[in-house]
């Protein structure tokens, strides 16, 4: 009996052009780059220019992610937009991606698990490809956090930049084992007693205003490599694979010591790990749709490849996914 799964046909990703470097930053905060480089081993982030939208980016790495997939926009009837930084309160960002790519069937929603959002993203998108209501989609994680940011806080300003990825999933029906190309599992968590821990300070029904990003660093940093390394092994679990059977490690690029961290723990060689946050920064819901359109580019991953992704965040929010190249 065939199983209906979800295959990645192509990615692509958005960076804006302007850099902001580690030296630029020690210019507006008491920071260095040497402390920015030792504690999260970033070592500059791109800015999107003053009217440049999260949509704006969604849709160029949406339509890189359609000419690498080599299919046309009109074959999309889903697109899930994971964003915490939408371009207005509503509509979803994700209708001006579909209006902007002239798509005017199926559906688009805008999803938001902050750091985890491209992989509870690529959850929702894979439970309704498999139920039978979609046929093809666009997984597009997309922020503009340089709006939110609190640039006097020398803490938080530092850690992030902006950017888009994207990639095309296409239901299909395969033999149902674990050679099978597409998502074999999407394992998500959330404990919500951890809110104040990472959050905005502003929103629609709260303050009307749209706040600025706060973080108890330290306390993200504490439970970020046990929870990630718990859904991870939740994944190999479910799927019967174990780290060996792993090719790339594709995770959230929130900082360096968190990713080797966890990759330690996992037991999986750093020769497998695919790093971005030395040049793009945290991109919260980006971050894995871009590490993952460069190693593809470079061709690092190569077709049939068992990619793991996980990530974690606000809320907090975690999960890991693993997926056939
Ligand atoms: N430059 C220089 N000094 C700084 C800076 C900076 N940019 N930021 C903080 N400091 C100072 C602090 O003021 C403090 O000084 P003090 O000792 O005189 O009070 C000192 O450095 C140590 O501060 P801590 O916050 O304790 O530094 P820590 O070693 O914990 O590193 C960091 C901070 C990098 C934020 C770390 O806690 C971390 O990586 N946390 C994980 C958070 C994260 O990655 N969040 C991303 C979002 S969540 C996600 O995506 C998973």
């Amino acid at each position: 009996m065939t199983v209906r799964r979800s295959v990645m046909l192509g990615c692509g990703s958005y960076l804006p052009s302007r850099i902001l470097t580690n030296a630029d930053l020690a210019r507006t905060v008491d920071t260095s780059d040497e402390w920015i480089v030792q504690r999260t081993g970033i070592h500059e982030r791109h800015i999107a220019a003053p009217g440049e939208t999260t949509s704006h980016m969604a849709v160029h790495a949406a339509r890189a992610a359609l000419s690498h997939a080599r299919v046309d926009a009109q074959s999309i009837d889903l697109i899930v937009l994971a964003t915490s930084t939408p371009d207005n309160t509503f509509p979803a960002s994700a209708v001006s991606v579909q209006a902007d790519l002239g798509i005017t069937h199926g559906a688009a929603f805008d999803l938001q698990a902050v750091c985890s959002g491209f992989v509870f993203a690529l959850a929702a998108a894979d439970g309704l490809l498999r139920s039978g209501a979609f046929s093809r989609a666009l997984v597009i994680g997309a922020e503009t956090f340089s709006r939110i940011l609190d640039w006097t806080d020398r803490g938080t300003c530092v850690l992030f930049g902006d950017g888009a990825g994207a990639v095309v999933l296409d239901a299909q029906e395969l033999a149902g084992t674990r050679k099978d190309r597409g998502i074999l599992t999407v394992r998500l968590r959330s404990d919500g007693r951890h809110k104040s821990k990472l959050y905005v300070d502003g929103g629609p029904s709260s303050t009307g205003t749209v706040g600025h990003l706060r973080m108890e660093g330290r306390e993200v940093f504490r439970h970020a490599v046990a929870m990630i390394t718990d859904v991870v092994e939740e994944a190999f679990k479910a799927t019967g694979t174990t780290v060996a059977d792993v090719d790339w490690f594709i995770p959230h690029q929130a900082n360096k010591r968190i990713i080797d961290g966890s990759a330690h723990k996992l037991g999986i060689a750093p020769g497998k790990i695919v790093t971005t946050v030395d040049r793009h920064g945290n991109t919260s819901s980006a971050s894995i749709p871009l590490a993952l359109a460069d190693a593809v580019a470079d061709r690092r991953i190569k077709r049939d490849d068992l990619l793991l992704f996980e990530a974690m965040g606000g809320g907090f929010t975690w999960g890991a996914a693993l997926v056939r190249w």
